[in-house]
């Protein structure tokens, strides 16, 4: 695979290379992180497509993973004074020294924020077993988050209550458009909740579909698209309901694919107040 986007240095290209290195394309789309272009078109990195910029405090519980050059490689949601909900698949192959939680960006990933070092990476035990399935992790940084207007946690949808067409919102920082470039500014867009079976029914019924997934479709011309992954979905109670997997990216009419927080639920309380195995 060859990485193909022009602005980025060479050094971050390789790092965005690792992380999409998992898997290569056919019907597969794997984590909207990664590299622009052509070769990447069926990977969503970080981009919301056909939306519009977010309001200073859309989003306050929206973070950005980045790198330790800086740069932003996902998207991520605090949901507790010192945890984050990403996707797995955005960290596969990252040590938690490389990767720093940014805050209080003001909606501009490349303004100065506050940083978190990550205390430790919890992905999901079964993450990419089978492949594509239980796309969540956990971060715990080493220090609480220091609340305030444009930095705050949000609450975990507990329960599966959507009906189909209700409106969701997703948020990243990702390509406006597919050969794209990520944006500075934080972008929202107006999806709407697809029940599975018809989901499924869309995607021609793929094995890489499961119960732990939550498929929302907006018009033609509007998604996720590259880098969006591991960033918010939020249903219009303001409760988070899904972290961004995977898709046909770049909104060309296919749902996109979130981990289904409600399915996680009892994962991510349990491993967030230590009542799991280890
Ligand atoms: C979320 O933040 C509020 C303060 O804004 C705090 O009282 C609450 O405990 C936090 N919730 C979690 C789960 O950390
Ligand atoms: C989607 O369809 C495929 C093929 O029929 C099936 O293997 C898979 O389990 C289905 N997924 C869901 C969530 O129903």
């Amino acid at each position: 695979m060859s990485c193909r986007i022009r602005v980025l240095s060479s050094v971050v290209c390789l790092l965005l290379l690792l992380l999409v290195s998992f898997t290569q394309a056919e019907l597969r789309r794997r984590a909207f992180t990664g590299a622009s272009g052509a070769t990447a078109a069926n990977k969503f990195s970080s981009r919301v497509v056909g939306g519009e910029v977010s309001d200073v405090k859309a989003a306050p519980y929206q973070v950005s993973l980045q790198n330790s050059y800086g740069n932003h490689f996902c998207g991520g949601v605090i949901i507790h004074d010192q945890y984050v909900v990403t996707a797995a698949s955005c960290l596969a192959g990252l040590r938690k020294n490389n990767v720093k939680v940014v805050t209080t960006t003001y909606n501009d990933w490349g303004l100065d924020g506050w940083e978190y070092a990550v205390e430790e990476i919890i992905p999901h035990c079964n993450f990419d077993q089978p492949l594509y399935h239980n796309d969540i992790a956990l971060i715990k940084t080493k220090t609480l988050f220091a609340y305030d207007e444009v930095t705050q946690n949000i609450t975990v949808a507990p329960l599966e209550d959507l009906v189909e067409g209700e409106k969701l919102t997703m948020y990243g920082w990702g390509s406006t458009s597919a050969a794209g470039d990520f944006e500075w500014e934080l972008r929202q867009v107006d999806l709407s909740y697809v029940p599975t079976e018809k989901c499924n029914a869309t995607y021609g019924g793929t094995a890489d579909l499961d119960l732990g997934h939550l498929c929302a479709v907006g018009r033609v011309g509007a998604g996720a698209c590259h880098g969006d992954a591991g960033g918010p979905l939020v249903d219009s109670q303001g409760r988070l309901v899904g972290v961004g997997n995977w898709g046909v990216p770049c909104g060309h009419g296919f749902p996109d694919i979130f981990a289904r927080l409600s399915f996680y639920y009892s994962w991510i309380q349990s491993t967030i107040n230590g009542c799991s195995i280890s």
